[in-house]
């Protein structure tokens, strides 16, 4: 009974690259956190990867890795349903149904289609101009009454609510209104070699991957940007020294130190000891994580288990909803 009285969450991460520090402060540690508060559903958005060509081994690759290190962050599969998008077929059947109720200037609108059709000009596909729908399906399938994501994602919630509001004005109360989550808590992480954009596989120097080797982790801490300051000081002001300001982010998201308590802890020290402690840190944060992803990918019937069951349980719901969709717009019941 207790179960049916929670608020269902919702997110994915795309298999497109490793996991990383922004991926796991940013996001997995705030889903780890509210297990028990809502009714869990993370997935990996491998679907969507295709926008941009992907190599298929790798990619195959990495939507394992990405479930097995969700399970090594603390995501309990027990707890939360785990599974990978294209194993629900609900996703593209809904995304194109909300195809049809998208209108192209919306889609035209979205900064994501427009960086990354800048990015990748040889390959502008429908696929990329639509993928805001997809990811609308993914949402409005679970009916969550939130949907934590980062900054960059906004706007496609926001297009997902759009949509809501069209289809129920047409058809009555069919999807429930998803709430963006952008949680308080749990650091936006910036690059370390460019402290104004958000941490990024695409700049692999300033981003620690979960499975990266301790030597690499410190090697970038080390160089990581912070300022000239000639005073050399650990002051939180992310205006002026975004870089430093950066670094007590992580810092105070991995040892759970306030930013007064680091500013003294430093103090008269400079970023020269400042920097490598904060590497250390984050190497004795990830090393557990790092230790029991390994030991879970190498169970491959452990790993195909909880996909296998994180699937049924997702597309119980997710058909659900697209059933009532069908419905709604027509189709003759099969
Ligand atoms: N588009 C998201 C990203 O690139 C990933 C994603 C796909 C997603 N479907 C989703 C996130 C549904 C939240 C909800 O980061």
């Amino acid at each position: 009974m207790e179960e049916q009285a929670k608020k269902v969450m919702l997110s994915g991460i795309q298999p497109s690259g490793d996991l990383h520090l922004g991926n796991y402060l940013g996001a997995i540690k705030n889903w780890v956190d509210r297990t028990d508060e809502f009714d869990n559903y993370y997935f990996m958005a491998d679907l969507h990867t295709i926008t941009v060509r992907q190599n298929p081994a790798d990619l195959r690759r990495r939507t394992l890795e990405q479930l097995a290190q969700y399970i090594a962050c603390g995501l309990d599969p027990e707890r939360n349903t785990l599974f990978i998008q294209s194993h629900v077929p609900a996703h593209a059947q809904l995304g194109w149904v909300l195809n049809c109720y998208t209108m192209f200037g919306e889609l035209s609108r979205m900064t994501q289609f427009k960086d990354k059709s800048a990015k990748h000009k040889d390959n502008i596909n429908g696929g990329l101009f639509t993928y805001p729908t997809l990811m609308a399906a993914d949402i409005l399938l679970y009916q969550p009454d939130f949907v934590p994501v980062g900054e960059d994602q906004k706007q496609h919630v926001e297009l997902t609510r759009n949509i809501v509001q069209r289809f129920n004005g047409i058809y009555g109360e069919v999807f429930k209104m998803p709430e963006p989550y952008i949680p308080k808590a749990g650091a936006r992480v910036m690059g370390l070699t460019a402290p104004e954009s958000k941490m990024s596989k695409s700049i692999p120097e300033g981003c620690v991957f979960l499975m990266e080797k301790p030597e690499d982790i410190q090697r970038k801490f080390k160089r990581a940007i912070t300022d000239s300051d000639t005073q050399n000081c650990v002051r939180y002001d992310p205006e002026h020294k975004p870089g430093v300001a950066n670094l007590m982010n992580i810092y105070a998201a991995v040892t759970g130190k306030s930013y007064a308590q680091i500013e003294a802890e430093f103090e008269g020290q400079g970023y020269g000891a400042f920097k490598p402690a904060v590497g250390e840190a984050v190497i004795e944060t990830l090393r557990p994580i790092r230790e029991e992803a390994q030991r879970i990918l190498k169970d491959k019937a452990y790993l195909e288990q909880v996909y296998r069951s994180g699937a049924e349980k997702a597309s119980y719901v997710a058909n659900k909803t697209l059933r009532k969709v069908y419905k709604k717009v027509g189709f003759v019941a099969p």
